[in-house]
């Protein structure tokens, strides 16, 4: 029997100001993704915003349905926007933010583990590491440098 440690790497950030300018711009961007949230049933909004190598930004929020199950997060509703539109760009990086639907203030929350797979999916496809940040403290904020950093011991096609 061995017990073994999983390390992860990732990057603090005491407030938006000190994000680099390519991901203050995402920060930005996730931040008007909030604004098309459809929560009715939560009355918690998620948007996120994520970067192709074309330039573009792609936002997406999260899309509820009386049939529950039936809703998308935002991540995955950005991302299969961008895999649908522009399947041949990289993706080079994605900000999530969230908060309480009536309060402008934003809240801590972390990429779903539904999501952590899908994103998971498209980095393994495009071959390169997709940076994601998010909200963790009442001000902070952290960046890892790959999808598969959230996701150890991982599901993928090489199970298959
Ligand atoms: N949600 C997201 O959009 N992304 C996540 O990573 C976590 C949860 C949404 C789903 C649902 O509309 C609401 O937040 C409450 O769970």
């Amino acid at each position: 029997m061995n017990a073994k440690v999983i390390k992860i790497q990732y990057t603090t950030y005491e407030s938006e100001a000190e994000l680099n300018s390519g991901t203050f711009q995402l920060y930005e961007e996730a931040k008007k993704a909030l604004d098309t949230a459809y929560s009715p049933y939560s009355n918690f909004q998620v948007g996120a915003a994520l970067k192709l190598s074309n330039g573009e930004i792609i936002r997406g929020s999260n899309q509820e349905n009386a049939a529950y199950p039936s809703g998308l997060c935002a991540e995955r509703t950005a991302i299969f926007y961008a895999g649908s539109q522009f399947p041949n760009e990289i993706i080079e990086e994605i900000f999530v933010l969230a908060r309480k639907t009536g309060d402008e203030n934003l809240v801590p929350a972390c990429p779903c583990g539904g999501c952590r797979q899908v994103l998971l999916e498209y980095e393994t496809r495009q071959n390169r590491p997709i940076p994601i940040a998010f909200k963790i403290e009442s001000k902070g904020f952290i960046r890892v440098s790959s999808i598969s950093d959230l996701l150890p011991f991982k599901f993928d096609a090489s199970s298959l």
